[in-house]
């Protein structure tokens, strides 16, 4: 079976970020197939096109596209922020679509989970991201959707990993359907090349 390098990107810089925990709970749900590591952002300066055109790049920049460049798959795990994406992320996302041509988002397949403890799961911030993810040609797992409401400090043990029940259950599905997306779309690319 293959194993895919997936970046996981975040869109909470807060210490004990409930997204942050389903993301590391999803990639230990897969081991065997999913390869994961944390993608930092919250060091990006604030994206400036004057920057396009620099001989050279802000050193976060180029360390943050580097990392996106090598992933074969993109998990996104997001709060809402008065239902949108949380301008970090946001920040993010315009730092590696840019310079003009030069996206490191292009055509990687990606996942979009959103946590919140409000019953809505951050459905707002979800589809805003998945309306950024077709300008910027990702191809996105549509299913299982992954709005994640009722999400507490409550729902992890004190490791971080998540308790039994319903919800762990719904990120295995989740870690699993998204392995066979990533290599269904890598599958198919090699089989067209
Ligand atoms: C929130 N929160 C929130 N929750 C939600 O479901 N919809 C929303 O629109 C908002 N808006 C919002 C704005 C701001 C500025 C903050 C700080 C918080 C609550 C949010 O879901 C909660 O704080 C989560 O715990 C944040 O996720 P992390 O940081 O735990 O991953």
């Amino acid at each position: 079976m293959d194993n895919y390098r997936i970046a996981i990107v975040v869109g909470s810089l807060r210490e004990g970020s409930i997204n942050r925990k389903i993301a590391r709970s999803m990639c230990g749900m897969r081991g065997d197939g999913l390869e994961c590591s944390m993608v930092e952002i919250g060091d990006l300066p604030l994206y400036n096109q004057d920057y396009d055109a620099l001989p050279h790049q802000p050193e976060a920049y180029t360390r943050f596209r580097d990392q996106i460049a090598a992933a074969d798959g993109i998990l996104f795990c997001t709060p809402e922020y008065n239902r949108g994406v949380p301008g970090v992320l946001k920040n993010a996302i315009d730092v590696g679509s840019r310079p003009y041509g030069k996206s490191i988002w292009n055509k990687k397949p990606a996942a979009i989970i959103s946590a919140s403890p409000g019953a809505i799961g951050g459905f707002g911030a979800n589809h805003q991201l998945r309306q950024a993810c077709v300008f910027l040609d990702m191809p996105v797992m549509q299913q299982p959707e992954a709005y994640l409401g009722h999400v507490t400090d409550d729902s992890f043990d004190s490791d971080g990993c998540l308790k039994e029940g319903p919800l762990k259950d719904l990120v295995a599905k989740l870690a699993h359907a998204f392995h066979d997306w990533v290599d269904m779309i890598h599958r198919s690319r090699a089989a067209l090349a």
